[in-house]
This record gives C-alpha cells, structure tokens and sequence, in this order.
C-alpha cells in the first residue's frame, strides 16, 4: 500500500471538521486521502455532494465498506454506535480509526477490541489527540526513564472545557443518558481520562460524586474522584463544565520530584536524591531534598521533540504512517481505548451508588444504574 484512502461514517461537526482536515493539512497528509463519507442525514449527504470533490457520498456505511473505495474507516457518529460500526469495518476487512470514546460501556469495547484481535492484520486507532501535546508525551519519558521514581500522587483539575446553556439547548444526544450516556466524563473528559491512566496506570478503586450543577440535563457537568492505585498512590480527577474560570493543571508526584502541566508549560522539579534516600540520611530537622527546575514550553515548540503535528492532523498523520509502514511508533493504539474508559465508567458507578468502587468493577451493575437512568429520563420527557 503506498497511499491510505480514508472513509469517514458520520459527518456532523467532527466528521466535518475532518473532512476540511483532509483538505488543508494536504501538504502534511502526505499518504493519506479522503475518498468516501457516509451520513444517515441527507442534508449531511448533500453538503458532501457540493463541497467534497472527488469523494463518494454514502447513506449506509455497509455499502461504503463494500464498495472497494477505502482502507481505513474513521468513527465519527455519536459515541454508543461506534463499537459496532467498528466492528463491521474489521468484519469487512477495513482498518479503523475510532474517534473518542472507544464506546459507553466496557462490554461493548471489549467486544470491539475482540473482533479487532481477530483481525491483526488490520490497524486500529483511537482519536486520542491529546496524545499529541509535547508536554504530556515529555511527562511520560520522564516517569517512563525512571526519573520521577515511584508515582505517590497524582492531581489533574480540569474545568475549563466551559459548556453553557446554549450547548445544552441544541437538543440531540448531548447531554443524555439515552443519547452519550454520560456528561463531562462520556463527552469532554475521555482525552484526560485517557492520559490520566497513560502516565499513571489505571487505578485499582474509586471514590467519587457526580452531579448536575446549573444546567437543564439529566447527565453529570461536575466530578471529584478520588482514587487509590496498586503500589499506594493515590489520585484526584476533578472536572467540570460549569466553572468560569475554569482550571486545567496537571500534577503527579514521585520520589523523584514533582511534575505540573499548566499553562502551557512543563514544570519538573527534580530531587537531587529520591525521597525515600532523601529522608533516610538526611541529618537536618525538617530538611527536605534539593531540587532542580527543568522547564518544557509547550505546542509552539513541538517540532524540537516529536515530528508529528499537534492534535488530530498529528494521529491522522501517525496513524497513516504506521499503515504504510514508515514508523512503528503508534500513538494511540485501538485496544488501549478502553482503560479510560474504565475508569469513567467506575467513576460513575461510584457517583451513582455512592460507595467505593474496586476496579475491574461490576460490569452487569454498571450497565442495569445506566439503564434505570436512560429509563427516567424516557419518563421525565414524556410529562
Ligand atoms: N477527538 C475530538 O476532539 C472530538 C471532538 C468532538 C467530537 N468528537 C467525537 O466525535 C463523535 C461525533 O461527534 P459530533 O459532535 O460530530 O456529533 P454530531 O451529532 O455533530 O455528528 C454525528 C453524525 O453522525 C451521523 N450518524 C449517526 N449514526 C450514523 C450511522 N449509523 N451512519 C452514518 N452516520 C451516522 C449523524 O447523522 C450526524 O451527522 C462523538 O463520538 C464525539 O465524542 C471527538
């Protein structure tokens, strides 16, 4: 294969905004290039028709999968439909590039990831875009090296992803059990979600509440979890939607030191000595380790340490030269989408019953609370 030709199921505003992708990142996206797209929408279909030259319009993504224009698929339709979208692209011999999240629940994904085992031959991908921020892939080499030792904590504050009313009020699957099956944490967190247990492991167990503040929805805009990990360490995932202004800083701690991610910046405060060795010949009443301040500046910056573009230019790109075999550095695997998405769904399990959650959770339960919650709110709009 010397060149990859993408088709994309779902063309609202993120299969769109792909669609433009396509068409200005040309230069970049060398090896890659948009030949179909599919939407059960006719006005969808139609603006394909007018503004897409040269792409085929389809109304079923099984015709698509068929027609022999494509070679990997790109998942763009609301979240509960794309395991199984994904699972027939593997069926019908197609790579798939899957958008956030994997799916709702860990059932459907693990079905996904089975069908994709089946089909080694083909590549899976998550739209893990944030993966692509030179600061988080430079926070993983330093844990990765060794260097920020043993993990003790790790903070992320994240409640600047602002929604107001007016995002609400558009109506559709937004914001509904029946429709995304959850709130911040189905629809805006799954990048942070994703990156919180790439650097620091999944956790083994989860405290959390959810709640609806301010806002006309059924599903959560506000979290606090606090979470324990095998080795002892602990965790604060905090999101919401509604503060204004909001905050996102990333902190994770270590023997080593001490790295923060805000404002653009990479922070790592090193320990001369880890702490442990630290406190044990260290002579001083209430001495505490030297340190040294090591600075990363952010997206401006990422040329000097990775080559790929930022956010989804940068995955599509990846992506594209994993296909065609010219690098075997994979950002975002298919099968890892699930971990996140384990930990959101623990997270709401624990929000919902109130209790502590241990991780792997019961998944029958997790599915029977979000049933009862997509049947109230069936209920509530029906008076
Ligand atoms: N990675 C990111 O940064 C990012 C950003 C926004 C959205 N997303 C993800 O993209 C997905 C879509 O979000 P959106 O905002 O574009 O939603 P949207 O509602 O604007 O678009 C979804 C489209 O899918 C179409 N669709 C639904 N079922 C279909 C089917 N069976 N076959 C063909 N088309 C079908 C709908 O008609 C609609 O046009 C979501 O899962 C969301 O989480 C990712």
């Amino acid at each position: 294969m010397d060149k990859v030709r993408f088709g994309i199921v779902g063309l609202g505003k993120q299969g769109t905004f792909y669609t433009k992708l396509f068409q200005k990142g040309k230069s970049v996206l060398k090896g890659a290039e948009l030949t179909a797209v599919c939407d059960v929408l006719e006005d969808r279909r139609k603006y394909a028709e007018e503004n897409l030259k040269g792409v085929k319009v389809f109304s079923d993504y099984n015709e698509m999968f068929k027609s022999g224009l494509i070679d990997a698929v790109m998942i763009e339709t609301p979240h509960y439909f794309h395991s199984e979208i994904a699972i027939a692209a593997f069926e019908a011999g197609l790579n798939v590039l899957c958008d956030k999240p994997a799916g709702v629940y860990t059932r459907q994904v693990e079905e996904m990831n089975k069908v994709a085992e089946e089909h080694p031959n083909q590549l899976f991908g998550m739209m893990f875009n944030q993966r692509t921020n030179p600061l988080y892939i430079k926070a993983k080499e330093i844990i990765e090296s060794g260097e920020l030792g043993n993990l003790k904590r790790i903070v992320w504050i994240i409640t600047n992803w602002y929604r107001p009313k007016a995002y609400y009020a558009q109506g559709g699957w937004r914001g509904t059990w029946w429709g995304e099956g959850g709130g911040v944490l189905i629809n805006q967190c799954p990048h942070q979600l994703d990156l919180f247990t790439w650097l620091a492991g999944l956790p083994v167990s989860v405290m959390a509440t959810t709640s609806t503040v301010g806002r006309a929805i059924n599903v959560e805009n506000d979290v606090t979890a606090y979470c324990k990990f095998a080795n002892g360490a602990t965790g604060v995932f905090i999101t919401s939607t509604h503060d204004a202004p909001g905050t996102n800083r990333l902190e994770i701690t270590g023997d080593g030191g001490k790295i923060v991610i805000e404002n653009g910046k990479l922070v790592f405060t090193k320990n001369e000595k880890m702490e442990p060795e630290f406190s044990e010949t260290n002579t001083v009443f209430m001495g505490s380790p030297k340190t040294k301040k090591i600075t990363y500046r952010g997206w401006g910056h990422y040329l000097q340490f990775k080559k790929y573009p930022p956010q989804h230019l940068g995955i599509i790109k990846n992506y594209t030269d994993v296909l065609l075999k010219k690098t075997d550095k994979f950002m975002a695997p298919g099968k890892e989408g699930i971990i996140g998405l384990t930990f959101s769904n623990a997270i709401h399990l624990s929000g919902w019953t109130n209790k502590e959650v241990k991780i792997p959770f019961d998944t029958a339960e997790y599915e029977a609370e979000l049933e009862k919650r997509k049947e109230e709110e069936k209920i509530k709009s029906a008076k």
